[in-house]
């Protein structure tokens, strides 16, 4: 038996890059998914289409995590779709960088608003449909020990996301629900060629710092967050893996 066979899944920001890449990992491995997006429905749809032609259950489901309205709906659509809720993947993120001289408090709320609120806001909705062996897997970075000048911002949100990461995993273990991080170095995605990051100088600054020796793949980290939402890892809760070609 695939090792998820049974469970549903929501994933947020499904509709490329590490997100696309978990959507397909879990469904690969049995999970009924929500593929959630925010603008890109084509993108969405097309997991939604590998997941189905290749035998697995999925549905594309546009919100935007950090209204609050949206977010609860995303993960109603779940429980209306396939009848409950067993995993809750936290992978929608933004990130833009500047100096402190530039950041805006625009700058500010708008990742935050994503990054922290949205993932709050998903697991409050989520919470209450997840029963015993329930797994949250929250998506952090690796850049929370890199402290590399020019991402406080983008950085605070996910410092702030393993510390919030934590008090979850104790505040849910009561009801057998598991909180984990997974934390990526490098990965190259459609957000790092927008970001202007795949094939720059700071691309490779970050591979020269990679004892693996290069750039993380989409499908390095699925892996990672498929066994966190499986049975497999029913003794893990409140960890943060590295999942980085050892970056640390
Ligand atoms: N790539 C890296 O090197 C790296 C390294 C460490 C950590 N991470 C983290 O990994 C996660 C995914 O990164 P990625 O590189 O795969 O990003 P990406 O290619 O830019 O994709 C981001 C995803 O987030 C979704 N999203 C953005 N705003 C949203 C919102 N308000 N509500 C719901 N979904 C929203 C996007 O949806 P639409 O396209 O539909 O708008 C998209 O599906 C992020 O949390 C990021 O911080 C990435």
């Amino acid at each position: 038996m695939s090792k998820l066979e049974g469970k549903v899944a929501v994933v947020t920001g499904a509709s490329k890059g590490i997100g696309a890449a978990i959507a397909k990992a879990l469904a690969k491995n049995g999970a009924a998914v929500v593929v959630n997006y925010a603008s890109s429905k084509a993108g969405a749809d097309a997991v939604v289409d590998t997941i189905t032609a290749a035998g697995g259950r999925a549905v594309a489901v546009r919100a935007d995590v950090s209204q609050a309205a949206q977010a609860r709906d995303l993960v109603e659509a779940a429980v209306q779709q396939f009848g409950r809720l067993d995993v809750l993947v936290n992978n929608s993120g933004v990130y833009e960088f500047a100096a402190i001289e530039e950041v805006t408090e625009e700058h500010y709320r708008r990742i935050f608003d994503v990054n922290v609120l949205g993932v709050l806001l998903a697991t409050q909705a989520a919470a209450k449909h997840l029963g015993e062996g329930g797994s949250i897997i929250n998506i952090s970075s690796a850049v929370t020990d890199a402290l590399t000048p020019t991402t406080a911002v983008y950085t605070g949100t996910k410092g702030a996301l393993n510390a919030i990461s934590g008090v979850l995993a104790n505040e849910l273990a009561p009801r057998k629900i598991r909180v984990n991080v997974v934390s990526p170095g490098y990965v190259v995605t459609e957000g790092t060629h927008t970001a202007g990051i795949a094939g720059s100088e700071m691309e490779a600054g970050f591979v020269a710092q990679t004892p693996l020796g290069r750039s993380g793949q989409p499908d390095d980290i699925a892996g990672v967050v498929a066994f966190l939402a499986s049975d497999d890892a029913r003794w893990v809760t409140g960890e943060v893996i590295n999942a980085s070609g050892g970056v640390r």
